[in-house]
């Protein structure tokens, strides 16, 4: 199930709470190496792209092509993983178009 976009400017830190009480989560892209906030309700795709990184690869964004798919780790709801095995899975490959983190996480991207 997709979820609703982040409104604009919900990247910003809510004064007097820390980023996890305000639903933020810091992904650490391992590729890149860059550390971007991810709102709750926000793919890591679709964070990773307001965060202004460029050329990621994705087609579907609904868990069912696998272009997107890396390594990863942390806390993740990922519910439409369609396009990984089993064996993928527990070998830690994730989709980020369907990815919401629970936690801090790290993506090879
Ligand atoms: S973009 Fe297709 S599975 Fe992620």
């Amino acid at each position: 199930m997709r979820r609703s976009p982040p409104r604009s400017g919900s990247f910003c830190k809510e004064p007097g709470r820390s980023p996890t009480e305000a639903g933020l989560h810091t992904i650490v892209l391992t590729k890149s190496g860059r550390n971007i906030s991810c709102p709750a309700g926000s793919t890591v795709l679709e964070a990773a792209q307001q965060a202004g990184l460029q050329g990621l690869p994705y087609s579907c964004q609904g868990g069912t092509c696998r272009t997107c798919a890396v390594q990863a780790k942390g806390a993740m709801e990922t519910d439409q993983m369609l396009a990984l095995t089993p064996g993928e899975i527990r070998a830690g490959l994730r989709l980020p178009c369907v990815a919401y983190p629970l936690g801090d996480c790290s993506f090879e991207l």
